[in-house]
């Protein structure tokens, strides 16, 4: 890769999830306010978020990103059929309007079920969903200006622990199957804007996958910390602890609580 297709390449790439641990160190590098300052109307609207994420460029010597990461492997057996990245921009905004659907859908199930805790992470993680549709769906109405978002599908309900579960093997698909399939064939389309999107969702939904399995071990024990969303690249951050999101470094006064 050259130095410049891999420059562009790093914009607004990623950090290792071990920066989570040291979310202090961010106050020093964290985006000026020009990126951040919106951020309860990034979650509504496509452009504002779209424009927002091109306007991060993190250092790309602090950047681990999908060709030197060692967590973008696809896993064996994959389930995801590859196309071209168009193709494949359709088949994650089908697969997140599903995931949204669902967690809202849980989201009542757990609040009718006694557990408001429930009600909360999955309302947040459905919203973050929707801002990977809303990036996904940017992108691939550049490539296609015909293109239409999906149907809401009917999704079905269990109880909150076994939703849980589904919800959190959703994720982990998504973070070790979907998304690493995409991400390579944009690489190797050279569409770096999609690496960009499909990179931030895949890291993403492995915290989304973390958040559920941690409430699923806490069910009868849970506790009144509040979820942050991060606006920008959907990321979740559990409890106060944190400055900036560690994947696309948004600061904590951006996010919204829930
Ligand atoms: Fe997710
Ligand atoms: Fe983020």
């Amino acid at each position: 890769m050259s130095e410049l297709s891999r420059r562009d390449f790093m914009k607004g790439a990623v950090i290792g999830t071990a920066a989570l641990s040291a979310g202090g160190l961010f106050v020093g590098c964290a985006p000026k306010s020009s990126a951040s300052s919106s951020a309860s109307s990034q979650t509504s609207s496509s452009s504002s978020a779209t424009t927002d994420t091109a306007s991060y460029v993190l250092d790309p010597k602090t950047a681990p990103d999908a060709s030197t990461g060692h967590n973008f492997d696809v896993a064996p057996d994959s389930k995801t059929t590859v196309g071209t990245t168009l193709e494949n921009l359709k088949s994650a905004i089908a697969g997140e309007t599903a995931a949204t659907t669902k967690y809202a859908t849980w989201a009542q199930a757990a609040e009718k079920e006694g557990f408001p805790e429930l009600k909360r992470l999955f309302t947040c993680t459905s919203d973050a969903e929707k801002i990977h549709i809303e990036l996904e769906y940017a992108l691939a109405s550049k490539l296609d200006p015909s293109y239409q978002k999906p149907a809401v599908p009917d999704v079905p309900t269990y109880t909150s622990g076994i939703n849980l579960i589904e919800a959190a093997n959703g994720e982990i698909y998504e973070t070790s199957d979907m998304y690493p399939s995409f991400i390579k064939a944009a690489q190797a389309e050279g569409n770096t804007e999609a690496v960009q999107i499909f990179t931030r969702a895949k890291l993403a939904e492995a915290y989304h996958a973390e958040r559920y399995l941690n409430a699923y071990s806490m069910i009868d024990t849970p506790s009144d910390e509040k979820y942050y969303l991060c606006p920008v690249c959907g990321y979740i951050h559990k409890g106060e602890n944190f400055t900036a999101c560690p994947i696309c470094l948004t600061p904590k006064a951006s996010f919204k609580a829930y």
